[in-house]
């Protein structure tokens, strides 16, 4: 497809999205015609107003006219009302419509896909292309279609008065628009070239002035005024330029015009002297020929105005159409044992000449505690981030309940897991409510507030201004990081998945707040078979097998002491990275 021709598939496509509010597009449309007709019945009122209250009066005209124009405005009020707001309301509602589809694709797109764009340039999708898509929708369309119309109506009024005159007038027209917009690029670059003129102009100032006794030390004084004096000089030569330039350009303009006026009242007096024109329907031509100049200009820009919403409607599009998470999954589970099994899993990330994980196997039991320690990047979180299928193993399988988790349907399977992780994902809203994250409504308080207690999180929520609805801030920004974990815990609680997923935080809690979450811990893990990314001495003590990542591989498997008792990687690590809460 050639560039113009994708184009219009993609203003197709987007005016496609616009079908649906045809009812609003329809009212518009008529608006618009209404508008159009009512800029030709106007100058067509200049005839009798000119010729039957000044030339030869009439009695009747004298009164009648004034009336018409009122109501002719009355009518053009109302049609302008209807078309803005027939366009708005379908264009902001097409912009509605592709922010919620953009949003709900986000959520849906695969984890690899957040490793490729920042978010905040998603939100900038959201909030900005989406805008610019309602200027090329509802503004653009406004204009091509008024305006054409209006251009068109305008021309009949102005042929039905005279054609010879009118094809005067557009042959003379456009020779005065030629000479005036090459006059303009050429004035608009003389300007563009003094404003970095001045730029550097200033430059050059400020530095000789605030280094005045560098420039005195060293007797600099004769060559900053040098530097000075070349671009003030320039910058005279230039603005002399833009002054002449402009004034050169408008006398010229005006000379044409006056040229141009000078061949049309020629050729208007011919017609005149031979009765084929009267004063009221030169005025009329006049007239007509002034008020299509605006839309002419608006016809011509509204190029840009497509184009920039054309181009990001094609980024939007292009959103729409990647594919989702892959969810092709078709066995149904409604609560796992909690079985896990990693078989020979090895992960490559895109670009990445060594894999992340190689070749990892081991088994989980239902209601066991695996701790997965390792130096930092030896693949810990990309083990984890297999079980919910954040990211999808390259080789090997990971198996739930003996069955491969791709075999599972998403949701199903997601709804076995619980994280929590070490940031932990707060929203501006109640304790109440980021408890009962992802529950459906109305969920039992009673069973939130016992999540909390478990969580150990009631201690600090009932000090809390509203208690359990009190508002916690933006992202949780009221409460501290221990506070937070316990939030976590509780959501978890609340959630009770076979399967918990526990990233432990390296940052140190003070003594007391990692007492009250190693506490809520505790009654969160058993019965939940629990992998956990183990940064405490505690955590890995009361594993009931600890896992030894190092660089993607599975380099030692077995109890705490045993591997100490081994004396490789692990009691390596033990005696450089694991710490107890001091004085715990
Ligand atoms: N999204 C990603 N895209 C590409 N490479 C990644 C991605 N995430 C991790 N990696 C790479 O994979 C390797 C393992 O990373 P991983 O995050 O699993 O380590 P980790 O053990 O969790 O480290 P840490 O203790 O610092 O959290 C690292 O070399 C890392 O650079
Ligand atoms: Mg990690």
């Amino acid at each position: 497809m050639t560039p113009e021709a994708s184009a219009w598939a993609i203003y197709g496509r987007l005016l496609g999205r616009a079908r649906r509010y045809w009812a609003y597009l329809g009212a518009a449309a008529i608006g618009m015609m209404f508008e159009a007709a009512s800029a030709g019945a106007f100058t067509l009122l200049m005839k009798p107003m000119v010729n039957d209250t000044f030339v030869e009066p009439d009695p009747t005209t004298r009164w009648v006219l004034p009336l018409v124009i009122v109501g002719l405005f009355v009518v053009r009020g109302i049609a302008t009302f209807t078309t803005d707001y027939g366009m708005s309301r379908a264009g902001r509602s097409v912009v509605r419509d592709l922010r919620k589809d953009v949003l709900a694709k986000y959520l849906r797109l695969p984890s690899t896909r957040f490793d490729l764009e920042p978010v905040p340039a998603m939100v900038s999708r959201l909030n900005y292309d989406t805008e610019q898509v309602t200027q090329a929708t509802s503004d653009a369309i406004k204009v091509l279609v008024t305006d054409s119309v209006t251009i068109l109506v305008l021309l009949g009024v102005m042929f039905y008065s005279s054609p010879l005159v009118t094809v005067v007038m557009l042959v003379v027209a456009p020779l005065i628009a030629v000479v005036s917009a090459v006059v303009g690029r050429r004035y608009r670059k003389i300007n563009r070239g003094i404003q970095d003129g001045v730029a550097n102009m200033a430059q050059v100032a400020e530095q000789a002035l605030s280094a005045q006794q560098e420039v005195k030390v060293y007797g600099a004084q004769a060559s900053e005024q040098q530097r000075y004096d070349a671009l003030v000089d320039r910058n005279l030569k230039l603005s002399v330029k833009v002054d002449t330039t402009r004034a050169a350009a408008s006398s010229m303009v005006q000379t044409l015009a006056a040229v141009g006026l000078a061949v049309i009242l020629l050729v208007a007096g011919q017609e005149a002297a031979q009765g084929r024109m009267d004063a009221g329907t030169f005025v009329s031509l006049l007239t007509a020929m002034m008020a299509m100049l605006p839309s002419l200009k608006r016809v011509t820009n509204v190029q840009s105005l497509i184009q920039k919403g054309v181009a990001a409607a094609d980024r939007l599009f292009g959103i729409l159409d990647e594919p989702d998470e892959p969810d092709t999954g078709t066995v149904s589970l409604v609560k796992s044992r909690g079985e896990i099994e990693f078989r020979g899993v090895g992960v490559r990330y895109p670009g990445q000449d060594a894999p992340a994980l190689d070749n990892i196997s081991f088994t989980a039991a239902p209601g066991t505690v695996t701790a997965i320690v390792g130096r930092s990047g030896s693949g810990k979180s990309t083990l984890i981030r297999l079980l919910p299928r954040f990211y999808e193993a390259s080789t090997g399988s990971v198996l739930v309940d003996g069955v491969p988790v791709d075999s599972y349907r998403l949701a199903d399977l997601r709804r076995q897991i619980a994280i929590v992780g070490q940031r932990v994902m707060l929203f501006d809203d109640s304790i109440a409510t980021n408890i009962a994250y992802g529950q459906p409504p109305g969920t039992d308080p009673a069973r939130i507030r016992a999540a909390a207690e478990a969580a150990n999180a009631t201690e600090f929520i009932d000090r809390l201004p509203g208690g359990m609805q009190g508002r916690i801030g933006e992202n949780g920004g009221l409460l501290s990081g221990g506070q937070r974990q316990r939030l976590a815990i509780a959501r978890a609680m609340l959630k009770d998945a076979p399967i918990l997923i526990l990233d432990e935080a390296t940052a140190a809690l003070d003594t007391e707040s990692e007492r009250l979450v190693q506490d809520a811990l505790n009654r969160l893990i058993p019965d939940h078979t629990t992998l956990v990314i183990a940064h405490r001495l505690s955590t890995v003590e009361h594993a009931d097998q600890v896992l030894v990542l190092d660089a993607g591989k599975l380099v030692e498997k077995g109890t705490h002491a045993e591997l100490l008792a081994r004396g490789g990687l692990y009691s390596h690590l033990h005696r450089m990275q694991f710490r107890e809460p001091e004085a715990g």
